[in-house]
């Protein structure tokens, strides 16, 4: 079987980037015969932006109830959901990874590297890290824990965390090395990032990528009205209707591609070339992505009145979970090291 596996950071409400980089393909693969498949609310990861306690639940509901409203189906037996704080032994693992963790490793990680290059920006050259937690400097490695507690083959991920995956590797084969080698075990294998190209990193209403951070998203689910203004506020050249527009650089034309059919990014592409007004375009995207979206916004309100149904599925989950192959390998990684047997 390929184990695939993936999370999202419950420190907001969910995005149309967070929907095609990650919940519709994992979504996907979920229903691929010959398939594990490992999806979470990375709840623990939150703590390190969020230190508002109701918006971390609130998020982690938003964000269980859209994978359910996508059509995810868990039955604790090929496709398990969960949230990663319920995972006892991903700390546990996380300290593993932390003392085989090369530390300049992580100096040149992308979002702990950002940190301190705005520091220095703002003139702070001698206190680079100010300001900087050791939680964002560790970000890499409780990320690996989340992958290699289960052993993940796959992780379906937008381009901003293939970095993350690639450090995972590292990590696991230098645990292998250490502990594996000598008693011929190969603990850990190596993960790799699932990518769909057209889709790897979807532009906001600014055309900088789609973040939390930017504050440039459109919520995946906006009320259909708010949907609309948001798509007709994303951001264009001044070219007049009857002159031929760019497709490069879009982000109309990336947002209409990542909802498209071929057939239908051809015909975009088309009317680009021709002329299209910017006004017509967006009414197409709208349509577009409303076509997708509206059928999954019904069962979304629906879920989102039944907190105590999402609860109980979650936890189940985790527990299974645990039950199944946690807990037996978390054993087996603590005999490895040359802790107590907890058996
Ligand atoms: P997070 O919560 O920032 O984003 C969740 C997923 O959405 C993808 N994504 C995008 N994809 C395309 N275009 C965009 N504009 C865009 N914005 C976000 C992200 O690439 C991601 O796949 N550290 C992770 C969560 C995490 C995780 C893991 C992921 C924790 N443990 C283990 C995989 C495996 C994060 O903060 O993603």
């Amino acid at each position: 079987v390929t184990r695939i596996l993936t999370g999202i950071t419950t420190s907001g409400t969910p995005h149309l980037g967070n929907y095609v980089g990650a919940i519709r393909p994992a979504v996907e693969a979920s229903r691929t015969p010959g398939t594990q498949n490992f999806y979470f609310l990375a709840d623990l990861h939150a703590l390190i932006k969020v230190q508002d306690p109701a918006k971390v639940q609130r998020s982690t509901l938003e964000i269980a109830a859209s994978w359910l409203a996508c059509g995810l189906q868990p039955d604790n037996d090929r496709v398990w959901f969960y949230r990663q704080s319920d995972i006892h032994e991903i700390p546990e693992l996380t300290w593993f990874l932390t003392c085989v963790a090369s530390k300049g490793l992580l100096n040149r990680a992308h979002a702990y590297k950002a940190a301190v290059d705005r520091n220095r920006a703002e003139g702070l050259e001698e206190q680079e890290d100010h300001g900087i937690t050791a939680g964002l400097f560790m970000y890499p490695v409780l990320m690996a824990a989340d992958i290699m507690i289960f052993n993940a083959h796959k992780v379906p991920v937008g381009r901003d965390q293939i970095q993350h995956i690639e450090m995972a590797r590292d990590f696991a084969q230098r645990f292998n090395h250490l502990y594996g080698e000598p008693v011929g075990k190969q603990y850990f294998v190596l993960p790799e990032a699932m990518i769909e190209e057209h889709v790897a990193t979807l532009p906001g209403l600014d055309g900088r990528k789609m973040s939390k951070s930017y504050d440039n998203t459109i919520p995946l689910f906006a009320p259909r009205e708010q949907l609309k203004k948001l798509i007709f506020s994303i951001v264009t050249d001044s070219r007049m209707p009857g002159e031929a527009k760019d497709t490069e650089g879009s982000a109309l034309f990336q947002l209409y591609q990542a909802f498209a059919n071929a057939e239908e990014t051809d015909a975009m592409r088309a009317a680009f070339a021709d002329g299209i007004g910017w006004g017509d375009a967006k009414q197409k995207l709208f349509d577009r992505v409303d076509a997708e979206i509206a059928p999954l916004r019904d069962r979304y309100e629906t879920l989102m009145a039944k907190p105590a149904l999402i609860e109980q599925q979650l936890l189940d989950g985790a527990r299974t979970a645990r039950e199944r192959l946690g807990t037996p390998f978390m054993r087996q990684l603590r005999e490895a090291v040359g802790l107590r047997d907890l058996s």
